[in-house]
């Protein structure tokens, strides 16, 4: 059964009973607690906290999900994807356990005829909780399974939360027995392998807090509703279904080792180690395509750090195989074709992808042209020094300064004949984690602790936010932190963290920098400097009380600044517009990959498959973004469900927003985009758009910076005084400025050219007088002087030439230093017959270099060097002539 139609059965089955379809969230869905989506319940979080009412009792979704904590066991194990589907199945306070059973038993042992999977019940084993005897009893009357294939386990396996504070519940496994070939009997608390586990049903019931080193995240509390959250691993399911032996080799995977065969020549099934890469490869080019899909960019942080990590692990595997040129693309165009029925966005959205891919493989090819370089002269030395292992922390340094992955280097070593101390590079890249850790862990700390803003959240709801219409509005003070806790109250001086059950504040978000302001009380005042939302639904305002004492529970008037937040307002709504004017100009690809939007100014990161945004194509954006301004288009904003806001067209690369509702923000019929900032009521109240720089911020990723409102114009009219400026100052109109400062660099190239050429004739023109000045030092003629000063290596040598040439037949040294600066330069120069004296220029530099301060070497007829202190010349001549006259 292929993947695909596993999927729509999973579908099918829920929505014929009661549930509603809610399609998969965006890998990046606005949750700062992940990275990454991992599981089908993280857009539902909030229903099972109970910090937004359900708008269904059930819901069905297939949920794309990115694990990375196991990326080495990729390929190497049947069962682990980075990438993978996640089918489930939800109950808000609707069915528990026995529901959820009696569904996935139907599902999954209901013939193939009928919808279902078809599975064997009798090769059906499950496991449940330690104590939840009521699980058990279920299987055995639900489903009729057998005591001995109803295993019980801990916490560790039976207990699911999201490995952060949130959600979890004891959960219920089942398993499919592969049968004796894959491994000992016993069940899965005996063997994984031979076992697969296919479903997670977790009855989800508690709140987990913080983690403690003890018993991991704690149940702090229970949940407002008893509900279920299941998840079926679509791909596991498929692997069993369609006869192969791995999730790699499913109909939707194997495709890439295909392609990948081809490029490298090597057939997969032939060797275990080529094996690994071709899984690798399959695995990493899926993750890849769907993250780029949902408008992640390689970086050197965060997620873009694990795509970047993924992408170049490709390169890296296909290296291995042998493959030199470059494969992304290819490998994401078969990505696009397996996965396009499920995600019909990866082809609309390809061009973006693989401008994408493209960039990075570039970069990191150069990065291994460059790292293969320090490799071959770290081999070099290793060899020359006797050794035959390369030392721990060269392999450090390729890795942490080139990107080289340990195994490139291990392999490549191996190629030359060498061993690595990998002990030495483990160190020091443990060493390095520590150090992360450490960052990481003093960053967080300037969030506070998520578990103050929690209990601050449970005490007392989400925090209304009523900027949207209200600049100033009347609230009540719900919690007050400080130092990381909460505090009953907060006096004068003191930097405080303000939640209010309402307020006008916006927090930083989605590009749009947080609003100031002040927060006023009965005898207390507090200036409000940053505003953060560090978990879903609080409003976090930061400042420092300014007078009085602030108490939890009074009432507050809270004024947002007015002139800042309409200066910001304007900047968001010209980043849409540009936004809108870069995708009529460049195409769809021309999609955001990130903004800011502060007062008076903007920054618009998007992605450019054509690499730099022509001039032309500039000011014609621009252009056409201030008459959208002088159109005076109304600026409406309203929410409305995915699917009606996906049927306007609107922007959205980013799934910003739990469940199904959406804001859309539209600007005339100019631009629509789904967006949960704040903006002007029309565009005219822009009054004006100018567009600074467009510049690479790396990997197909442009930026393009502008200026709005005032900001603009006083922008324009300091360029237009400088201007008159220049205009007055050249005897010219501005339009003839450009030819006239034109024609006044290429005299001045044209004067230079002549100046060098007149001094170097004055210094060649001294090369008679020095020449008759050579002294007589034992026979020898010797020219030893300071020339003139700041004298280029080349006029020294030319003038040393001279000299000696003057020198005729005699034997004779000529030696010229040139000062410039605190450098000095020198050149020494001998005839044929000095050489046949045994005076060699290379070899009288030692004797006079260092009173320079310096060093430098060459061959018997002319040496050069140079050294660092000038005041030594007159000292390093007379060395000179000692050596001389030793001669
Ligand atoms: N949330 C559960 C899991 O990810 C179903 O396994």
């Amino acid at each position: 059964m292929q993947t695909h139609e596993i999927a729509r059965r999973f579908t099918q089955y829920f929505t014929d009973a009661g549930h509603t379809r809610v399609p998969s969230a965006s890998l990046i869905l606005d949750d700062p607690t992940l990275l990454f989506v991992n599981a089908g319940m993280v857009q539902f979080k909030p229903y099972f906290l109970g910090e937004a009412p359900p708008p269904y009792p059930r819901a069905t979704s297939i949920q794309k999900c990115v694990r990375t904590g196991d990326i080495d066991e990729v390929g190497k194990t049947t069962r682990h994807n980075t990438f993978f589907q996640m089918a489930g199945n939800f109950s808000f306070g609707d069915y528990f356990k026995a529901g959820a059973i009696e569904h996935a038993w139907k599902l999954v042992t209901g013939p193939q005829s009928e919808g279902g999977y078809g599975f064997d019940p009798d090769r059906i084993w499950v496991t449940v909780y330690l104590d939840d005897n009521e699980a058990a009893e279920l299987w055995r009357s639900i489903a009729g399974i057998p005591a001995e294939r109803i295993q019980r386990r801990s916490g560790k396996d039976n207990y699911w939360d999201m490995g952060v504070p949130g959600p979890g519940g004891p959960c219920s496994e089942i398993y499919f027995d592969r049968g004796p070939e894959h491994g000992a009997e016993g069940g899965p608390v005996v063997d994984e392998d031979r076992y697969l586990e296919i479903w997670n049903l977790v009855f989800m019931q508690d709140v987990r807090g913080e983690r403690s080193p003890k018993d991991g995240h704690p149940p702090i509390g229970e949940l407002p509703n008893k509900n279920i959250d299941t998840g079926m691993g679509v791909e596991r399911v498929a692997y069993l279904l369609q006869g192969v032996e791995n999730v790699y080799e499913t109909d939707l995977v194997r495709p890439v080792i295909a392609r990948a065969e081809e490029f490298s020549g090597r057939r997969y099934g032939a060797d275990h180690g080529d094996d690994v890469r071709f899984r690798v490869i399959a695995d990493h080019a899926r993750s890849g395509v769907m993250i780029i899909g949902d408008g992640v960019t390689p970086s050197n942080e965060g997620r873009g750090y694990v795509l970047r990590r993924l992408l170049r692990r490709i390169v890296r595997a296909s290296r291995l195989l042998g493959v030199q040129e470059p494969v992304l693309n290819s490998y994401a165009e078969v990505v696009r074709d397996a996965m396009a029925p499920s995600y019909p966005q990866l082809v609309t959205d390809f061009e973006r992808i693989s401008a994408v891919v493209r960039a990075e493989e570039e970069a990191f090819l150069a990065t291994l042209t460059a790292g293969s370089r320090i490799f071959d002269l770290a081999v070099a030395e290793t060899k020359t020094g006797g050794a035959t292992q390369l030392a721990g922390d060269k392999a450090f340094q390729l890795h942490d300064t080139y990107g080289f992955p340990i195994d490139l280097t291990l392999e490549m070593a191996a190629e030359a004949g060498l061993t690595v101390d990998e002990q030495g590079f483990c160190a020091l890249m443990a060493e390095q984690r520590a150090r992360a850790k450490a960052d990481a862990a003093a960053r967080k700390t300037g969030h506070a602790d998520a578990q103050a803003y929690r209990a601050v959240l449970d005490a007392g709801g989400g925090t209304e936010f009523l900027g949207y219409r209200d600049l100033a509005a009347e609230a009540r003070i719900v919690g007050l932190i400080a130092d990381g806790a909460g505090v009953p109250a907060a006096d004068a001086g003191s930097a405080v963290e303000v939640v209010l059950d309402r307020t006008p504040f916006y927090a930083e978000g989605g590009g749009q920098q947080a609003d100031t302001g002040v927060i006023r009380g009965d005898g207390f005042a507090i200036a409000v400097s940053d505003v953060q939302s560090p978990v879903t639904g609080l409003i976090v305002h930061r400042g420092t009380v300014r007078e009085g004492e602030a108490t939890v529970g009074s009432v507050v008037q809270a004024e947002v600044d007015p002139s800042r937040r309409a200066a910001i307002s304007r900047s968001h709504s010209a980043t849409h517009l540009v936004h809108a004017g870069m995708r009529r100009h460049l195409g769809d690809a021309a999609a955001q990959a990130g903004s800011l939007n502060a007062p008076g100014r903007l920054r618009f990161d998007f992605t450019s498959p054509g690499g730099a945004v022509p001039a032309s194509v500039l000011s014609e954006v621009e252009d056409e973004v201030n008459a959208v301004l002088t159109n005076d288009y109304e600026v409406r904003a309203f929410v409305t469900s995915q699917d009606e806001a996906r049927r306007l067209g609107a922007l959205a690369l980013f799934g910003e927003k739990y469940g199904d509702a959406v804001r859309v923000v539209e600007i005339g019929d100019y631009s629509r985009e789904l967006c949960g900032g704040t903006h002007v009521r029309r565009s005219g109240q822009l009054g004006l758009v100018k567009l600074l720089s467009e510049a690479s911020i790396g990997s197909g990723v442009r930026r393009v910076e502008a200026l709005v409102g005032l900001d603009a114009f006083r922008f324009l009219a300091r360029e237009h005084v400088l201007v008159s400026q220049l205009a007055e100052q050249f005897k010219a109109r501005p339009e003839e400025l450009p030819e006239r400062i034109g024609g006044i660099v290429e005299r001045l190239r044209v004067a230079e050219r002549e100046l060098e050429k007149v001094r170097a004739e004055a210094v060649l023109a001294s090369a008679a007088s020095l020449a008759d000045r050579a002294e007589d030092v034992n026979g020898i003629a010797l020219v030893a002087v300071a020339a003139p000063e700041g004298l280029s290596s080349n006029d020294l040598r030319a003038l040393a030439s001279d000299i000696r040439g003057r020198l005729g037949a005699r034997p004779g040294v000529v030696a010229l230093f040139s000062a410039d600066g605190d450098k000095v330069s020198f050149v020494v120069a001998t005839t044929a017959a000095a050489r046949d004296r045994g005076l060699a220029a290379g070899r009288l530099v030692p004797a006079f270099a260092p009173a320079v301060g310096g060093r430098g070497g060459g061959k018997p007829d002319l040496a050069q060097g140079g050294g660092s202190d000038p005041s030594g010349v007159a000292a390093a001549i007379d060395a000179l002539r000692g050596a001389v006259a030793a001669a």
